[in-house]
């Protein structure tokens, strides 16, 4: 058992009883300053954070400043507070265990069962969902060892999310670090809001495309649209935290990556096309949330165009481009395709009828419609949608967030694939 002096007993009487209660395991690496930003960001939203450092972690982060930041004593080992049975009262008592940095050890313990200090008995008596965040070097992170580790792990319902690409410890890159703590808490969020763990989209492997593209005028004008990456960025965080092998290909978004996610980043309408298609195959889904450029101008000027001296105004010639949401349904390289649609109704027909003939036009088995007549959803926080099916099924989703939308969205895409497997 380890006995690292790391303080005093945590007390029952501490607990808050109407907020979440989160176990924030730390384990022994360099990012484990990184989980002060998560521990903070879980306190600030009015999470009852118990934090559980390993005593390798208590290395790199000392007690005290977990003891501050969450705001109650921390212990690393279980003979602080024996009388309180921590060991087994942590884990049962949790709605949520996390565990940020996840080192190859602690992981390898916990697809084991093994149980040497808190953190690991927390593990073995939780009954709530389990997300890890490993971080590790790349040697460490594809050995076979950790890499049944991890399957493991995942076969039992555990979270466990997928290390980013990037700088390490020392001058290599590689993936094993961790993933952006803001978008860990995100994730730990969406895990918490769905109750018990159901991974339904584990073993799948879903594409979603995000943002708009730009076409290039010159070197430094193009043409482009409004879109966010907003929705696509919530509907690749929620296909994760429900298991999903998820590729994100963004066009022109500045938002963080979402943890466990790979994403490819592409600038225009012809990238998109070719990431996706790309991505595409094999895969068991792709959902269209990106807005891509539908014209491009017939040549890029390598020059910067110049204004006239007689005021007038250049005329720039556009051709069409692909439409990728009907290649992909024509093509079927995925199983289930899902396509968007902003619409405002005109004298043709409401915004359904229209939305109609557009899931006919396109030949895709689900279509999210917005209504953006005002101009609403455009990097807004909250969406509202209506879900039209090819089987002429109509699912209405009441306003609420991005997040809430695309939850809906899989669960209409998780019924087709049930069906189909
Ligand atoms: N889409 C696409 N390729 C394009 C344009 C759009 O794959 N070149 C996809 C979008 O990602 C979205 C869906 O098609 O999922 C609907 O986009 P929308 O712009 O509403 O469709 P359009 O075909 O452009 O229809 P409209 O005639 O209304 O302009």
């Amino acid at each position: 058992m380890s006995s690292h002096p790391a303080g005093a007993p945590v007390d029952e009487a501490e607990r808050a009883p109407d907020r979440p209660r989160v176990v924030l395991g730390v384990s022994g690496g360099i990012a484990a300053y990184k989980a002060c930003e998560l521990l903070r960001r879980f306190t600030e939203s009015g999470h009852d954070v118990t934090v559980v450092p390993t005593s390798a972690a208590l290395e790199f982060v000392g007690a005290p400043t977990w003891a501050a930041l969450s705001g109650k004593p921390v212990a690393a080992d279980v003979w602080s507070g024996v009388h309180e049975v921590p060991h087994v009262r942590l884990g049962q008592s949790a709605d949520l265990v996390v565990v940020a940095p996840a080192t190859a050890d602690l992981m390898a313990k916990a697809a084991h069962g093994l149980a040497d200090d808190l953190l690991t008995n927390t593990l073995l008596t939780a009954r709530c969902p389990v997300v890890l965040a490993p971080a590790m070097h790349t040697e460490m992170w594809e050995h076979p060892a950790t890499v049944a580790n991890v399957a493991t792990l995942r076969q039992r319902g555990t979270v466990v999310v997928e290390p980013a690409e990037g700088r390490l410890t020392g001058a290599d890159t590689g993936k094993g670090r961790l993933p952006d703590p803001a978008e860990i808490f995100d994730l730990c969020v969406e895990v918490l809001a769905r109750g018990a763990l159901t991974p339904d989209l584990r073993g799948r492997r879903v594409v979603v495309s995000a943002g708009g593209t730009r076409e290039r005028l010159d070197p430094v004008r193009f043409l482009g649209n409004r879109s966010s990456g907003r929705q696509g960025y919530a509907l690749a965080r929620a296909a994760a935290a429900r298991g999903a092998e998820v590729t994100l290909v963004a066009a022109n978004v500045t938002l963080p990556d979402p943890a466990g996610v790979k994403v490819e980043r592409v600038e225009t309408t012809a990238e998109l096309r070719a990431a996706v298609l790309s991505a595409a195959t094999g895969a068991d889904a792709v959902v269209m949330a990106a807005a891509p450029a539908d014209f491009r101008p017939t040549g890029e000027s390598t020059v910067k165009i110049k204004k006239a001296a007689d005021g007038s105004a250049p005329t720039i010639e556009l051709e069409q481009n692909p439409d990728i949401l009907a290649e992909l349904a024509a093509a079927r390289p995925a199983r289930v395709v899902v396509g968007f649609a902003a619409e405002t109704g005109d004298s043709t027909g409401s915004v359904l009828d229209l939305a109609r003939a557009k899931l006919a036009r396109k030949g895709c088995d689900l279509l999210v419609v917005n209504d953006v007549g005002g101009g609403a959803v455009f990097g807004a926080e909250d969406n509202e949608a209506v879900i039209l099916g090819d089987d002429g099924s109509t699912s209405e989703v009441p306003r609420g967030s991005k997040t809430a939308l695309a939850h809906v969205i899989w669960d209409r895409v998780a019924e087709r694939l049930s069906r189909s497997s």
